[in-house]
């Protein structure tokens, strides 16, 4: 007989795992320079996680003391009959917290029901300002429909809006200033990223591009004064957060290569195949979809792997932009 499962999942370097992203699918309406080569492969339909699937997923984090699941991609938007997944993940009762990370183009039209599902926070990424440059960064994005979309988000009343911006040198560094004012004008908050090592892209050399946070809050702070808010391990996530004296406008930087925040750790992934993710640097995964489709399936089963899981997560990742990528994962497979 196996011991009793624990109520709440730790690693093996004593972070407590309290977050989990969900992949809900690797598809997605844009193809941002940064994140997916122009042709992409996508995951077969069979060998993607089924609605049923996922939630089952949720449901067993949920039992196992995960407070907060996020709703990734790809753009999780675009999987057929994504909303009656997030009614059912919305009324599980463990879950504390049921976020979205989308791309904004299909916001105007579900910003209204998934506030009603649940959902209490949307990250929405936005690049650019300029039509132009946000077709470039995008290659298929429509800049009047995510701004619509944004604004149906923050008219929608949830309680957290934040844009995410990757910032590419010589492409919209200097639009940093303006997207803290598209925030600023809302009242929402922004995060400036730097671009990753997942997958290889065909658009630009990542050696060349990477800009780092420190740079933009240089450039920032020369606009705004910037006020450190504290240590990242308030809010559980990668992100520095500053604010400005006038605005209830918070701006982050999630800064990967400048400064390691690994051992805050507190989320695992699932990718769309159903692989539990430890790390987003890092290749160790659990294969859970062969539990869940295995025919003596039960929900003890997978809440015991994920239990054992945690003992293989990885303590950091190494990420590096001037060699070829090590993790061979696009973002968009991996759940952002
Ligand atoms: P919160 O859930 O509010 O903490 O939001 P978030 O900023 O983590 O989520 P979001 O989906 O908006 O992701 C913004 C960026 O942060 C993406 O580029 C993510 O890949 C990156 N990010 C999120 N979690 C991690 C992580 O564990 N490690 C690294 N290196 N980057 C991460
Ligand atoms: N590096 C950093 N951020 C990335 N994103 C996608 N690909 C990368 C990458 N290679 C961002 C998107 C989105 C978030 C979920 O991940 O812009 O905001
Ligand atoms: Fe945690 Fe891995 Fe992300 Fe580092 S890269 S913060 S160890 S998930």
């Amino acid at each position: 007989m196996k011991a009793v499962l624990p109520s709440s999942l730790v690693d093996q370097f004593g972070r407590r795992v309290n977050y989990v992203r969900l992949s809900v699918t690797d598809r997605c309406d844009f193809r941002c320079v940064y994140c997916m080569a122009e042709d992409m492969e996508f995951v077969p339909k069979r060998e993607v996680l089924s609605l049923e699937e996922l939630y089952q997923v949720g449901r067993a984090f949920s039992e196992l003391g995960v407070e907060k699941i996020r709703l990734t991609g790809g753009e999780p938007l675009v999987r057929n009959n994504v909303m009656s997944l997030v009614e059912r993940l919305g009324t599980l009762p463990g879950l504390q917290q049921l976020a979205l990370t989308t791309n904004g183009s299909q916001l105007q039209r579900l910003a209204p029901a998934l506030k009603a599902a649940g959902v209490q926070r949307v990250n929405v990424s936005l690049d650019s300002l300029n039509p132009r440059k946000f077709r470039q960064l995008t290659r298929y994005g429509n800049l009047d429909q995510v701004i619509a979309g944004i604004d149906a988000a923050v008219e929608a009343g949830f309680a957290g809006v934040k844009l995410n911006a990757v910032v590419l040198k010589g492409r919209n560094e200097d639009e940093a200033v303006a997207l803290v004012d598209f925030a600023r004008q809302r009242g929402i908050d922004v995060a400036f990223i730097e671009e990753m090592p997942l997958g290889l892209i065909d658009d630009h050399d990542r050696a060349l591009t990477l800009c780092t946070s420190e740079e933009l809050r240089a450039l920032i702070g020369s606009r705004y004064p910037l006020q450190a808010e504290g240590d990242p391990a308030g809010n559980g996530g990668p992100a520095r957060y500053y604010r400005m004296p006038d605005s209830p406008t918070r701006v982050g930087f999630i800064s990967p290569h400048s400064a390691n925040f690994c051992h805050l750790c507190n989320r695992v992934r699932v990718t769309v195949e159903g692989r539990l993710l430890l790390c987003l640097g890092n290749e160790h995964s659990v294969d859970l979809r062969a539990i869940l489709r295995a025919p003596d399936y039960h929900p003890e089963k997978l809440k015991w792997a994920i239990v054992e899981a945690m003992a293989i997560k990885p303590e950091r990742h190494h990420f590096d932009n001037s060699q070829e990528p090590q993790i061979l994962r696009f973002m968009n497979a991996t759940g952002g």
